[in-house]
């Protein structure tokens, strides 16, 4: 057996309400696991794909774990290196939770630990990993790619140049997020968007956003949770979640500091003061989708500051 290294890669919430595109941040589960071994035979190969139902192409350069890797080993010089990844799905697809951007995380991560860290920051990981998430669904932005490979809460500046910022993590702030079992794919919850956006909705949103900002460096709750309002993007895709409104107040009702669609949806978040809140956010979320027939799963999670790591 050739050496080999496992990698996990945490889910994300993407936007975190106001910041489409700008911003996101990881939980601690679920995640995937990215494997990588040497082989003798020439080249990068997707050797197994566990978990995914069959819905993942075998093909590198169709796969969002295996193109971030290949782009990788192209940029090292080592396209030529033998090397089996093995991808193990721990994630719904079309959940919101970040699922193929955690593959291309932990994709670039397995193959530069393999290759003895040739890469010394996470950072310079990034644009490889955001160029094999973009094989998903089309457009370039790292709002679940950096926050899975990078850890904590993150702020995109520019996606284009990939300015990105981490954010402080008030203590104790806990994550519920409930992921209803229907599949949203990300390329179809973008096409709902219009390309317009209102004057007023503008000024609210860009106040949201630089109120969240302020609220997480000065863990200043309130304003956090004031902030967390996405007066833009979440009005145009709550028609794709039943019950989304029912479970955002339930979520508010039960002492959430804020509750939006994660990422492109289905999945719903909130966050809270701290993690028995959480929990009864998170309960009474889930309640709403009970009482509709509605299978999901709920997970309660601190901010995830580790990001994809060596396990
Ligand atoms: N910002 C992205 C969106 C995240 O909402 O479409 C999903 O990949």
């Amino acid at each position: 057996m050739h050496a080999g290294v496992k990698i996990f890669a945490p889910a994300t919430v993407a936007n975190v309400a106001c910041g489409f595109d700008t911003l996101g941040f990881a939980i601690d589960k679920p995640g995937d696991e990215i494997l990588a071994h040497f082989s003798d035979t020439p080249g990068l190969k997707i050797s197994k794909i566990t978990g995914a139902k069959g819905k993942l192409p075998y093909e590198v350069e169709k796969n969002t774990a295996g193109f971030a890797a290949l782009k990788l080993l192209e940029h090292l010089g080592e396209q030529d290196r033998g090397i089996h990844l093995e991808i193990r799905k721990k994630m719904p697809f079309g959940s919101g939770l970040g699922s193929s951007a955690a593959s291309a995380a932990g994709a670039v991560m397995a193959i530069n630990e393999l290759l003895g860290r040739p890469i010394v920051t996470k950072r310079e990981l990034l644009p490889f990993a955001v160029l094999g998430e973009q094989i998903a669904d089309g457009a370039y932005h790292a709002d679940n790619v950096a926050p899975s490979l990078m850890g904590g809460i993150i702020f995109i500046r520019s996606n284009q140049t990939l300015d990105v910022h981490h954010l402080p993590v008030p203590k104790g702030i806990y994550a519920s997020v409930v992921y209803p079992h229907i599949e949203v794919l990300t390329k179809d919850s973008r096409e709902v968007l219009s390309n317009q956006v209102g004057l007023k909705e503008c000024i609210q949103q860009t106040g949201n956003l630089g109120g969240l900002v302020v609220g997480l460096y000065n863990t200043d709750l309130d304003l956090i949770g004031r902030s967390l309002n996405d007066v833009i993007i979440e009005p145009q895709r709550a028609k794709l979640i039943p019950h989304f409104y029912k479970v955002k107040e339930a979520a508010l009702s039960a002492g959430a500091l804020g509750c939006s669609i994660s990422g492109a949806g289905p999945s719903i978040f909130a966050l809270s003061a701290n993690s028995l809140v959480a929990e009864e956010v998170g309960e009474s979320m889930q309640k709403v989708f009970h009482d509709n027939k509605i299978k999901n799963d709920l997970y309660v999670s601190p901010i995830n500051t580790d990001g994809a790591t060596l396990c």
